[in-house]
């Protein structure tokens, strides 16, 4: 959610900082800026749209001389996506250039006691109030105003700031928000997120909330917030070059489908060992495992859609209560909480407002709160008491694919280890749940193996007005993904549904034509979703099935078939998903959308 880049170096700055933005482009694109100093003034420029355009407007930056700067692409919160609300934003006589990441809640009483002392506001936002008050606080000496900001503003913030009188420095802060800082041969490089720098440098330094960097072309230095200077540890970060690159992909959001095969056994190879699954990051042995009354899974969107799987998961496995919470409803929703109580947030990012701050309320209530994590070193990695993490890799296109599949086999495991210490299952049931653990790469390889066919039925579907999935049990959680994937990147409306739900009003929406999904991989509900899919068909629906080889009678029933190869019944979402999300790409594709950057949409929401 808006990216930040910023560079000091012996390079020339503009085409770097475009070139980080770029790759951070997915956290926000509906206008970028830019500001430069070139040796005596901070020149900006600022464009409305997608980076390109300013990249046009700069030449790649080319046109903008000078050895640091900062640069913001964004998404829009506070004013709508243009020019003068873009960033970076200044002081009035353009000496101080500021770029943010985040709310200022308090900036409407800011903005007033600034407008009573004479400042002027050009834009809507709430960092041009950032820009006036460091301003108000500057005699002189950055650092002092800037932790004098920092004292009076609320709310989340990374920021990337400049000062004209201080050619030989930049600064950046952070508090909820995402920012890393690097050491490289050629300059110091702030970002919100590892791909931006990754070309440049491997040696980075998390910033902790509410610590100022400031920095050189040779180096920086990290203070707190009373301006004592403090001394951290690099991280050598050890990324694959190409994780951050297409790699000959038509959209990241295809390549990072055809990863899911590695990214599964990246995530459960080091945790499986022959017929036992080992946790070490949970730090619990099986005797407190084997206590934990329930669990409270607390996610948002497609993260959520995991924790439900997860339920049906866990509880049928291991016989645990499982509460599942949208993060921004547990917050505030005072849930009940009882000794025993294990919290579970599932985050890619690790950096939703939402999830951190269900994470932060458990942890002061005293619940002790488990990370499924794909970002190291993120703010949910960092702050849970324990953090599993999924080894997706970076993750870029908006839309969640790996990370995801990457979330389901760890709480499969999780599911498989609680029912073994609980004495759920016995050593031969769980050696059979990790023998088919293991098999889905392989079956997760083969359906992507029949993309061609499910692009020729996709293609058909790209001028559809409203589609439906439905499913029961642990099929209506993929029915949920499924539908979020369609609608999120097609902008084609979309709903799911508990296949029996239907008829209590939502079936009036089917007309002749309207595309109903039906999955059913439960061979227990097999019928039951059967009698569902005649309902529909009754009224018009064309039904595409997702469904096992064995279930003969589903190829009467539709009038489409995919079939999935066989697996457990709880497993059965990992394959699933695979037809669905080519089913949703493949419509965004033939309907031209920018499939990696759906509209109004960011990779990491960092506000509530
Ligand atoms: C959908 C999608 C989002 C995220 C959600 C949570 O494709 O990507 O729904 O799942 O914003 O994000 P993380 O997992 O980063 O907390």
């Amino acid at each position: 959610m808006c990216g930040i880049v910023g560079y000091i170096g012996s390079r020339q700055a503009a085409p770097i900082i475009l070139d980080g933005l770029a790759k951070l482009e997915y956290r926000g694109y509906d206008s970028a800026g830019i500001a430069i100093y070139d040796g005596e003034n901070i020149e900006m420029r600022k464009a409305v749209g997608r980076l390109s355009v300013l990249e046009n407007l700069t030449h790649g930056g080319e046109t903008m001389k000078g050895y640091m700067g900062i640069g913001h692409t964004r998404w829009a919160t506070h004013g709508a996506p243009s020019d003068t609300n873009s960033h970076p934003h200044m002081n009035t006589s353009e000496t101080i250039a500021v770029v943010h990441n985040g709310i200022i809640e308090n900036y409407i009483p800011l903005k007033k006691k600034l407008t009573d002392r004479g400042y002027t506001f050009l834009s809507e936002t709430d960092t041009e109030v950032l820009a006036h008050l460091l301003d108000y606080y500057y005699k002189g000496n950055p650092l002092e105003a800037i932790t004098k900001v920092l004292h009076r503003v609320e709310g989340s913030y990374a920021l990337g700031i400049l000062f004209a009188e201080h050619p030989d420095e930049i600064y950046a802060v952070r508090k909820d928000c995402p920012l890393i800082v690097g050491a490289g041969s050629d300059g110091c490089f702030i970002a919100s997120d590892v791909p931006a720098i990754l070309k440049y440098t491997r040696t980075v330094y998390y910033v902790e909330n509410q610590e100022v960097v400031k920095l050189g072309k040779d180096g920086m230095q990290f203070y707190s917030v009373d301006e004592e200077e403090i001394t951290k540890e690099p991280v050598t970060i050890d990324w694959d070059a190409n994780a951050a690159e297409k790699a000959g992909y038509e959209h990241f959001m295809l390549k990072e489908m055809y990863e899911q095969p590695k990214t599964i056994t990246d995530t459960i190879s080091p945790r499986l060992q022959d017929d036992r699954i080992v946790i070490e990051e949970l730090h619990m042995t099986d005797e407190e495992l084997a206590a934990v009354k329930r669990l409270h899974i607390v996610a948002c969107g497609s993260a959520y859609h995991a924790g439900v799987t997860g339920k049906y998961v866990i509880e049928g496995l291991a016989r645990i209560p499982v509460e599942v919470d949208v993060a921004s409803e547990f917050r505030y929703r005072n849930p009940i909480m009882e000794e025993g109580s294990l919290v579970i947030v599932i985050s890619q990012s690790g950096e939703t407002a939402d999830t951190l701050a269900a994470l932060r309320e458990s942890r002061d209530r005293g619940y002790k709160v488990l990370g499924i994590v794909n970002v190291v070193g993120s703010s949910i990695a960092r702050e849970a008491d324990a953090c599993l993490y999924t080894w997706a890799g970076p993750e870029i296109a908006v839309a969640t694919t790996k990370a995801y599949s990457a979330q389901l086999v760890a709480l499969y495991m999780l599911a498989v280890k609680l029912a073994q210490v609980r004495g759920t299952i016995d050593d031969a049931a769980a050696a059979e749940l990790i023998r088919d653990l293991r098999r889905l790469p392989d079956q997760i390889e083969l359906l992507l193996g029949q993309k061609e066919k499910i692009q020729r039925f996709a293609n058909r579907y790209v001028g559809a007005k409203d589609i439906f999935f439905i499913g029961r049990g642990i099929d209506y959680a993929i029915s949920l993904e499924g539908s979020l994937k369609l609608k999120e990147i097609s902008y084609v409306h979309s709903e799911a549904y508990a296949a029996g739900e239907l008829k209590h009003g939502t079936i009036s929406l089917i007309e002749d034509g309207t595309l109903v999904v039906a999955v059913s991989t439960q061979p227990a509900l097999y019928q039951k979703t059967i009698s569902n899919i005649v309902e529909v068909k009754a009224r018009g629906a064309f039904v595409m099935a997702v469904t096992n080889e064995e279930n003969k009678a589903m190829e009467k029933a539709s009038d489409y078939c995919v079939y999935l190869p066989e697996t457990n019944p709880y497993f059965s979402n990992s394959l699933a998903i695979i037809p669905l999300q080519l089913f949703g790409y493949y419509v965004a594709v033939g309907k031209g959308c920018d499939v990696d950057k759906p509209r109004n949409l960011a990779k990491s929401v960092t506000v509530e």
